[in-house]
C-alpha cells in the first residue's frame, strides 16, 4: 500500500459503508449509467476535500464518495470525516492511477492554479470533471481543457453555481423578449479583496520561512507552480491574493456576476481589454493582484447584437449609478448593471441574485416573460446534480467546459491586463495571442514547475 493511502475500501463499492449491509440483500444489476436506472450511483472522487470542496461534496453525498484526495489532512478534515467508506490520498496523481478502475467521475476544488493538472489528469482517464470556478489559472490551460473534454467526450461542469439558478434564466429571458432593449453597456463590481471574504493583496513576498504544518505537503499544494518557501499568507484560501496561485478579486467573483451579461448577450471572447490599478511598486506588482482595479474591455458586434463596453470595478470601487438607480440605495458588494437602450437592469450575484429592472420590477415577482431555457432541478443548490445526471446519459450540464471555458477567458483576460496595466491589450482569441504586446503574451501560457507538464 502507498504512504499516501489511510484507509481501505474494497475494489468497486458502489454503496457507502452504511448502507452497505442493507444493500447485501438486494440483487444488484449490472452498473449501468443510463439516467434512471437503479442503483446506478456514481462513483466520485474528490480533490480538495476541504473549503469548497467539502461544499461540493455535500452536494452529491447520495452517489458514492470512494476517494478522496486532500494535500492536508486538517484542511480536508471535513469531507474526510464525513466519508469514512472513502480512501484517502494527498496525491491526485497516485489516487487516479491506484483507483483508475474505481472512479467515475472526479470533482476539483483546489485553488486556481492546480486546476489545470487535476482536471486534465481526470478526463485523460476518462473521468467525467466538475471543477471550480474560474476553469484555470491561464487562458492557455483553458483551452487545453476544452480540447480534452472535447475529445474524451467527458460530461463536465464549471462550478459557478448561480448558472443552475432560476433568475439567470429570467434574466436571460427578459433581456431576449426585449425588456431592457439593445444592450451596449455593462458595469460590475466587487467589493474584495478587502471586502467580504477578504484576502491579502498588495504584499511583498514574505521573507521568513515559518515551518510547514505537519498536516501539509507543501510541495504538492504548490503542484505546478514555481518552487518558494511555505508560508501561511498562501494557504489556505490566501492564495487568492497571489499571481501564481489565484486570480484576484475578478477570479473571485467574475465567473458569479459576468454570466448573466456573458449568457444573456452571447458575449464571447472581447477584443480589447485595458487596466488600471493601484499597483505601483514593482516589488509588489510582481507577487500579488492590486487593492482596486478598473478593467475595460471590448466587444464586437455579434450577429445582430451592437457592440458592448464592459467595465469591472472592483476593490470597493463602483460603477456611476445609472439613471433610474435610486440614489439612497447602495450597490451591494457583488454585482451588475445590463445597460439597455430602454431600460437597465441590476442584479447581485450568483446567477443574477435579485434581478430586477431598476428602479424596483422585481423579474421573479411579475409575469415571467416566453421561457426559453430549460431550468435546474433545486436551482443553484442543484448545479452539482445537474453534473451528476449529465455524468448518467442526460443532458449535458449547463455550465458544461464547452460554456465556463470562454466565461473564465473574459477573467484571464482581465488578470493579464492588470499585470501589464495602463496598456490598451489588443486581443485575437482565435489566435490566443494579443497583436501589440510580447509582454502580455507571455502571460498567456504559464511555465510548469520541473515535474508537471501543461
Ligand atoms: N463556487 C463558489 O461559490 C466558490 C466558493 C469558494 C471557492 N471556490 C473555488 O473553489 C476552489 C477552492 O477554493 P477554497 O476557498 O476552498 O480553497 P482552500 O485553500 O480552502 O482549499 C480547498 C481544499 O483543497 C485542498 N488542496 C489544496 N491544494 C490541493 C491539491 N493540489 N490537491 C488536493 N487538495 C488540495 C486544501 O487543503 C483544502 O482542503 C477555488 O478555485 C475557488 O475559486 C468557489
Amino acid at each position: 500500500m502507498r504512504e499516501e493511502t489511510k484507509r481501505t475500501i474494497p475494489r468497486r463499492t458502489f454503496m457507502g459503508a452504511a448502507a452497505s449491509a442493507a444493500f447485501a440483500l438486494t440483487v444488484v444489476p449490472g452498473r449501468v449509467l443510463g439516467q434512471d436506472a437503479p442503483g446506478n450511483k456514481l462513483n466520485i472522487a474528490a480533490i480538495g476535500a476541504g473549503g469548497r470542496g467539502w461544499a461540493n461534496l455535500r452536494r452529491v453525498a447520495d452517489e458514492n464518495i470512494v476517494a478522496l484526495c486532500d494535500v492536508d489532512l486538517e484542511q480536508g478534515k471535513k469531507g474526510i470525516d464525513k466519508h469514512p467508506e472513502a480512501k484517502v490520498y494527498r496525491d491526485f496523481r497516485v489516487m487516479l492511477d491506484e483507483m483508475d478502475k474505481d472512479i467515475d467521475a472526479v470533482i476539483v476544488a483546489t485553488p486556481d492554479h492546480t486546476h489545470y493538472v487535476a482536471a486534465m489528469a481526470a478526463m485523460e482517464r476518462g473521468k467525467r470533471v466538475y471543477c471550480e470556478k474560474p476553469l484555470a489559472h491561464s487562458i492557455y490551460e483553458v483551452r487545453g481543457l476544452m480540447a480534452a473534454a472535447r475529445k474524451h467526450k467527458v460530461a463536465t461542469q464549471m462550478g459557478n453555481q448561480g448558472h443552475s439558478s432560476d433568475e439567470i434564466r429570467l434574466c436571460c429571458e427578459a433581456i431576449w423578449n426585449g425588456a431592457i432593449g439593445e444592450v451596449r453597456e455593462i458595469h460590475a463590481w466587487s467589493n474584495r479583496p478587502p471586502g467580504g471574504f477578504s484576502f491579502p493583496v498588495a504584499m511583498r513576498r514574505p521573507e521568513d520561512t515559518p515551518p510547514v504544518p505537519e498536516t501539509l505537503n507543501w510541495d504538492l499544494w504548490l503542484g505546478p507552480a514555481q518552487y518558494r518557501p511555505y508560508h501561511p499568507a498562501y494557504c489556505p484560501r490566501y492564495w487568492r491574493g497571489w499571481l501564481d496561485f489565484g486570480t484576484g478579486a475578478l477570479g473571485d467573483y467574475g465567473c458569479h456576476t459576468l454570466d448573466p451579461a456573458f449568457w444573456a448577450l452571447k458575449l464571447g471572447a472581447p477584443i480589447s481589454v485595458e487596466a488600471n490599478t493601484t499597483h505601483f511598486e514593482p516589488e509588489v506588482a510582481a507577487e500579488t493582484y492590486p487593492v482596486a482595479s478598473i478593467i475595460r474591455y471590448e466587444f464586437p458586434a455579434r450577429g445582430d447584437l451592437p457592440p458592448v463596453k464592459l467595465t469591472w470595478f472592483e476593490g470597493g470601487l463602483l460603477p456611476p449609478r445609472p439613471e433610474p438607480h435610486p440614489p439612497h440605495k447602495g450597490f451591494g458588494g457583488n454585482g451588475a448593471f445590463i445597460i439597455g437602450d430602454k431600460g437597465v437592469i441590476m442584479h447581485g450575484s450568483h446567477g443574477a441574485g435579485g434581478c430586477k429592472i431598476l428602479p424596483d420590477y422585481k423579474l421573479e415577482d411579475n409575469e415571467p416573460p416566453p421561457k426559453a431555457i430549460e431550468r435546474v432541478e433545486g436551482g443553484k443548490d442543484g448545479h452539482q446534480q445537474d453534473w451528476v445526471r449529465a455524468c448518467k446519459g442526460g443532458r449535458p450540464a449547463s455550465g458544461s467546459f464547452e460554456y465556463g471555458g470562454p466565461l473564465t477567458e473574459i477573467i484571464l483576460l482581465g488578470v493579464i491586463a492588470m499585470r501589464i496595466k495602463n496598456e490598451k491589450l489588443i486581443w485575437d482569441a482565435e489566435k490566443m495571442e494579443f497583436t501589440n504586446s510580447d509582454e502580455a503574451n507571455e502571460l498567456v501560457k504559464p511555465t510548469y514547475r520541473e515535474g508537471w507538464t501543461l
